[in-house]
């Protein structure tokens, strides 16, 4: 055998220079084996996820969506109009206890959810709107001050419910008011008394205390 470090002359290569690759014959050693496959995607989920997804996603899918919604949307709008809404409106009427209930000159503000005020003045006992008169805010009863007070623009009202400061351009306005076959105080805001209609001077605008 011959000696891999000497050419085919049998002497040796010059200094710096690589001894030439051995020409041997022998079969090549066998390369590393390759990587080992990869494992194939599992069946199931995923590959069913994605096949749902395609069918979700193609124009058709959303095609036919918009147009199943569209048709969803007339049909409540036709229901809409086969049934009108129904007005729940709250009873005009109420009852807000006897007269000896209420104290002379103080404002009850204990219906302001039901847009009353209950004022006893001067031996007369009223209800008044609690509507400001310039844009429809609800003023606020300010004790102290005895006036009735608009948060949104200002305007002041005496307790009598007319008005002296801000741009409200006239009084507060009286609901109907009544005592009942029971003796208690019935309020029918089906109807309004404005002072400046001279309307303040109807007997169905106070009760005389
Ligand atoms: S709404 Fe009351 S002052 Fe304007």
């Amino acid at each position: 055998m011959s000696d891999p470090t000497t050419n085919v002359t049998g002497t040796p290569p010059p200094a710096g220079e690589k001894p030439p690759t051995a020409i041997t014959g022998a079969p090549a050693a066998p390369k590393p084996a390759a990587a080992a496959a990869k494992p194939a995607p599992a069946k199931g989920k995923p590959a069913r996820r994605s096949v749902l997804f395609a069918i979700v996603a193609t124009p058709f899918a959303v095609a036919w969506t918009t147009f199943v919604a569209a048709m969803g949307l007339m049909t409540l709008g036709t229901l809409r109009f086969l049934f009108p809404n129904v007005l729940n409106e709250p009873p005009s009427r109420i009852k807000v206890g006897f007269p000896d209930d209420y104290e002379e000159g103080k404002v009850v503000d204990r219906f302001k959810d039901k847009h009353a005020w209950i004022v006893r003045h001067n031996g007369v006992l009223y209800a008044l709107s609690t509507t400001c008169t310039h844009l429809g805010c609800t003023p606020n009863w300010l004790e102290r001050e005895q006036k009735f007070k608009c948060p949104c623009h200002g305007s002041g009202f005496y307790i009598t419910g007319i008005n002296f400061e801000g741009p409200a351009p006239r009084p507060l306005e009286r609901w109907a008011i009544s005592v009942g076959d029971d003796g208690q105080i019935v309020i029918d805001k089906s109807k309004k008394f404005q002072k400046e209609l001279g309307q303040w001077d109807s007997p169905e605008s106070y009760i005389l205390v």
